[in-house]
């Protein structure tokens, strides 16, 4: 260790410094999947490192609890690199069980010497902070005996921040939101929806038993993997793509006929392609207004060899350059994210009051806007990946209230869930 601890080729180093971006700069991991110092790590190091961020954000609350209780020093004014490098090695110290405190305490005041060289107040200070957690014999007990507010207590042990508790608790009692959020903290599991116009699911099987690849048949179309790094070469096949299991089960479970699709906020493009293999229309225009995320879309269009989804790059506030209505328009409108937490730890740190008055104001804009491009007797489905009713229910049935002439025929909602999906949200509406 020693000398060698504060280098980019260490993956605790790299998971403090993409930590730190995530906490400080608003980044999300995948920022960092394609290039920086994280590329530059092995495999099984990326591996670890990816596992350190995550985990550090999934216990985030309870190890900045921490902090705050043996720190002298005003939370508020740690500095980023320093409470990041803190908050990696306190998840390792309670939740990684490769390395011993010591090892772990060491090695992040080398990083810290390596660093801030020369500032011995820094060195001591992370010392100091590590060396009193370290003590600590039990997190959850320390929690117990050291905050008194149970509600509180509830939203730092499943690391839900309050004020987004407070919201989930006037849907769902205690109980559901425990289950969720318990289940949250395992890794997420990546689902693969096999595309029968390109392979044969004999074909497909015998290809994942002789590369060695852990599957679940979770459907006959739908398998679950625990890696999704060994389906890539699958994926770029297009033998498969990735879709959640709770977004294939709506689907699956969708009673519609129609044939012109018009597929809002589309990109990249896992409803669509849903919608074509299960149902099968003859077109669907897509429409999305970024446009990287378009010719994200266009490459996996032809991994999968779909010749009816049309890209069209526009904006769905206004969508006046269309010509003609269509059948089933659905809408999957942009949202706080928070059901994807599992996989997206991140989504919580960017979610406040204001973010979700903000997305309120784009969703029912959408929506509106979308209404006017079904034909009669046709489908709108408004749908989204939130786990808070304002942005679902309550947005449908405000639209409803304003007179729309549309009827509410169904609604679907994953969470809280029993399987192991994301939250997701959909409810179907016919235009009279
Ligand atoms: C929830 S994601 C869509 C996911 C997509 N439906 C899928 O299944 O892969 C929301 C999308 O809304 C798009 N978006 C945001 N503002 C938009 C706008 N004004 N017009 C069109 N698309 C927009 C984003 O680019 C993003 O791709």
């Amino acid at each position: 260790m020693g000398k060698d601890s504060f280098k980019s080729n260490n993956p605790r180093y790299v998971a403090v410094r993409i930590l730190e971006e995530i906490t400080f700069n608003d980044k999300i991991f995948d920022d960092f999947l394609f290039q920086g110092d994280f590329v530059k790590l092995s495999p099984q190091d990326r591996d670890f490192c990816h596992f350190l961020v995550m985990g550090t954000l999934k216990r985030i609350l309870l190890i900045d609890f921490l902090i705050k209780k043996v720190s002298n020093f005003s939370f508020k004014k740690i500095n980023p690199f320093i409470l990041s490098l803190l908050r990696i090695s306190v998840f390792q110290i309670f939740f990684s069980e490769r390395i011993p405190a010591y090892a772990i305490l060491n090695e992040a005041v080398e990083i810290a010497k390596g660093k801030f060289k020369g500032k011995k107040y820094i060195i001591n200070y992370v010392n100091g902070i590590l060396r009193k957690i370290a003590e600590i014999e039990d997190i959850f007990s320390f929690l117990d005996k050291n905050c008194e507010d149970e509600n509180i207590k509830f939203s730092i042990r499943l690391n839900i921040p309050q004020f987004l508790l407070e919201r989930l608790l006037k849907s769902y009692d205690k109980v559901e939101i425990e289950r969720f959020f318990s289940k949250a903290f395992n890794p997420p599991i990546y689902y693969g929806v096999v595309n029968k116009s390109k392979v044969k699911r004999s074909n497909l099987t015998e290809v994942l038993k002789r590369k060695e690849i852990d599957y679940i048949e979770i459907e006959d179309d739908l398998f679950a993997f625990k890696d999704v790094k060994v389906i890539k070469p699958l994926i770029e096949k297009g033998f498969l793509f990735l879709q959640d299991i709770s977004i294939y089960n709506f689907f699956k479970n969708l009673e519609l006929k129609f044939k012109k699709v018009l597929d809002l906020c589309a990109a990249p493009g896992g409803k669509s392609f849903q919608i074509n293999i299960r149902f099968n229309p003859h077109a669907i225009f897509a429409v999305d207004k970024s446009f990287e995320r378009l010719m994200v879309m266009k490459r996996r269009i032809d991994m999968l060899e779909f010749k009816n989804i049309y890209l069209i790059s526009g904006d769905c506030g206004n969508l006046r350059f269309l010509r003609e209505k269509f059948d089933l328009v659905f809408l999957d409108v942009p949202c706080t994210s928070t059901g994807t937490y599992r996989k997206n730890p991140e989504v919580f740190l960017r979610v406040d009051e204001s973010k979700i008055d903000e997305m309120k104001k784009i969703q029912f804009k959408f929506l509106e806007e979308a209404s006017s491009w079904v034909k009669r007797g046709g489908c709108l489905i408004y749908s989204t990946c939130s786990l808070l009713r304002d942005e679902n229910d309550d947005m449908v049935e405000e639209f409803l209230k304003k007179g729309f002439s549309y009827k509410l025929v169904d609604k679907y909602n994953s969470f809280p869930m029993v399987i192991d999906g994301i939250g997701f949200f959909a409810s179907i509406l016919r235009k009279d």
